[in-house]
């Protein structure tokens, strides 16, 4: 069910390349998330004006905030910056006093989901080769 909706919130339909209009649709989705950060906690990881990474953590998300895409530029990976970064989202929801995160990673997408497992991730459910996991907030790795 959840991992339904986070295909639903890209615009994705399984098994198809999205459309360039529906390319549109997450862009026009995404500007309207960057202004709104009491739903939307999006941040963009500098070095020196070089962008490292990204993440997006959907704080509206049901039953617990949903962490939508996190990225780290090819070239910086396995160098720990997914683990950094993972602290980070997880110290800006203890702030907000939330319990847990969940999320959808692919079955095969090792690097992600060794991260999450190392902050304690446990799978709720499983949908094709989609994985929903959810992750204590209180995790500091
Ligand atoms: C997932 C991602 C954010 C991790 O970022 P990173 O900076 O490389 O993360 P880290 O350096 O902290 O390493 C994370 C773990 O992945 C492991 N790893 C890296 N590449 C791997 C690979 N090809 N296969 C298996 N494990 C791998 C690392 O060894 C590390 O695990 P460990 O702590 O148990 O040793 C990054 O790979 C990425 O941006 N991927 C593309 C976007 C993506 O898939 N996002 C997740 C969506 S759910």
């Amino acid at each position: 069910m959840i991992a339904e909706a986070q295909l639903e919130t890209f615009g994705i339909t399984k098994g198809r390349a999205a459309t360039l209009e529906e390319g549109a649709v997450m862009a026009d989705r995404t500007a309207k998330a960057i202004r709104s950060p009491d739903a939307h906690h999006i941040e963009v990881l500098e070095q020196q004006n070089r962008v490292l990474g990204y993440y997006w953590v959907s704080l509206v998300a049901s039953p617990a905030p949903m962490l939508l895409d996190i990225y780290v530029v090819t070239s910086s990976r396995g160098r720990g910056l997914g683990d950094v970064i993972m602290r980070r989202i997880l110290a800006v929801l203890r702030e907000r006093k939330v319990d847990c995160l969940n999320l959808v990673v692919s079955r095969d997408n090792h690097a992600a989901r060794a991260l999450y497992s190392r902050f304690g991730a446990s799978l709720v459910e499983m949908s094709g080769d989609l994985l929903v996991l959810s992750l204590p907030v209180s995790s500091t790795a």
